[in-house]
């Protein structure tokens, strides 16, 4: 630490890469220091932008720095647990991009060595800390929707030609990990399981790269059973044109929450004498606030929100907001489902 503040180091100099240099610095208690990227032009650039702090070529040197206390990881997604070791082992905190990995076996790896090291590990699902979110988690953990029923996300998105050709990581197995799902998609179902607080048990699912010439999935369709044994629907694209604004619909026996990008636009629970749910109507109010329409702009209020509780979380030490073994979980569940597509057969989603 230097005068009082967290250094941070940011790995990977790509698009989510300046979100995080906006945490870092919308944070009092944090500091860029430094930044690494394989491609020397790109980063040291990135270096420059930002006042010139330290360029590494190569990751394993940056953790290494006295200076740098937490290493921000935004590299490709397949590439996430590498980074993640190599920090905790040099006793660094670690601040991870969804997916968290790719695969099973490196997500173990990954959160073991954290452990083991003893470092606080933040873990980025924007979408966990917006108002309407938090919201909407605290009516259903009342009972507000009384049993359960039906939990579903409509995760409709358009990605172009120009987008997969853009880096030559995305859409790729290796690297990527999936599509709509594992790229896109993860963030509502991450979501969608943490607004419930339950986990998915089951899944059916077909997907299918039907517009674009990738190799993973750019349409899926999914049938879901909570624990809880309430049902649910993942339909994820990135297909979809022009794309939808997220979507997550929740009803129970006793209510109804709907919830359009980050916004309550539907929100029916008090009953009336013959026990229908009241129909308060949020839409127009959401539309009044702005709902968010654009599914690829990332604002960086989110990270702000992260990068501050991490701090936090590390000085206090405790949890941080999003911790890696719920952050695994959707990553668990996607895996399930390109396993049921792949087998054409209902599965069991595998939690570690
Ligand atoms: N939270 C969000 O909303 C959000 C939005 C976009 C991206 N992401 C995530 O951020 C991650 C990065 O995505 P992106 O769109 O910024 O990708 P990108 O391709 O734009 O950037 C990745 C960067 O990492 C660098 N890199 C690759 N391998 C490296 C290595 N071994 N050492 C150092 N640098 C290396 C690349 O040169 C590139 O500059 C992904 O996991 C993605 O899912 C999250």
């Amino acid at each position: 630490m230097r005068n009082g503040k967290f250094g941070f180091g940011v790995l990977g100099c790509g698009v989510i890469a300046p979100t995080h240099v906006q945490a870092i610095k919308a944070c009092s208690e944090a500091e860029l220091v430094a930044v690494c990227d394989i491609d020397e032009a790109k980063g040291r650039k990135f270096a420059a932008d930002q006042g010139g702090v330290t360029f590494y070529r190569d990751y394993r040197e940056m953790v290494k720095d006295p200076a740098v206390d937490v290493v921000c990881i935004c590299t490709p997604s397949g590439l996430h647990a590498d980074g993640v070791i190599a920090a905790a082992r040099a006793g660094k905190h670690v601040f991870c991009e969804k997916p968290l990995d790719i695969r099973r076996d490196r997500l173990s790896r990954m959160i073991d060595a954290v452990e083991k090291a003893g470092v606080t590990m933040g873990c980025v699902f924007q979408s966990r800390t917006m108002p309407d979110n938090i919201r909407i988690r605290r009516a259903l953990q009342r009972g507000d929707l009384g049993k359960l029923t039906l939990a579903d996300a409509f995760l409709k998105d358009y990605r172009s030609r120009a987008y997969y050709a853009s880096a030559g990581w995305r859409g790729t197995w290796a690297l990527d990990g999936g599509g709509a799902l594992m790229n896109q998609g993860v963030h509502g179902i991450d979501l969608l399981t943490w607004l419930v607080d339950d986990q998915v048990e089951r899944v059916f699912a077909r997907t299918d790269h039907k517009v674009r010439d990738i190799e993973v999935e750019d349409t899926c369709v999914a049938a879901l059973q909570f624990r809880s044994g309430a049902f649910g629907t993942i339909i994820g694209t990135t297909s979809c044109n022009p794309g939808e604004t997220r979507r997550i619909e929740l009803h129970g026996d006793v209510g109804t929450i709907i919830c359009t990008g980050n916004k309550i636009t539907r929100w029916a629970v008090a009953a009336e004498p013959d026990g229908r749910a009241k129909d308060i109507d949020h839409a127009q109010k959401a539309v009044e606030e702005g709902v968010t329409g654009d599914n690829k702009a990332v604002t960086a209020q989110g990270h702000v929100f992260l990068v501050a509780d991490l701090v936090q979380a590390i000085q206090q030490g405790r949890e941080p907001y999003v911790t890696p073994r719920s952050a695994r979980q959707a990553v668990d569940l996607i895996l399930a489902i390109y396993e049921s597509a792949r087998r054409r057969r209902d599965v069991a989603v595998r939690y570690a």
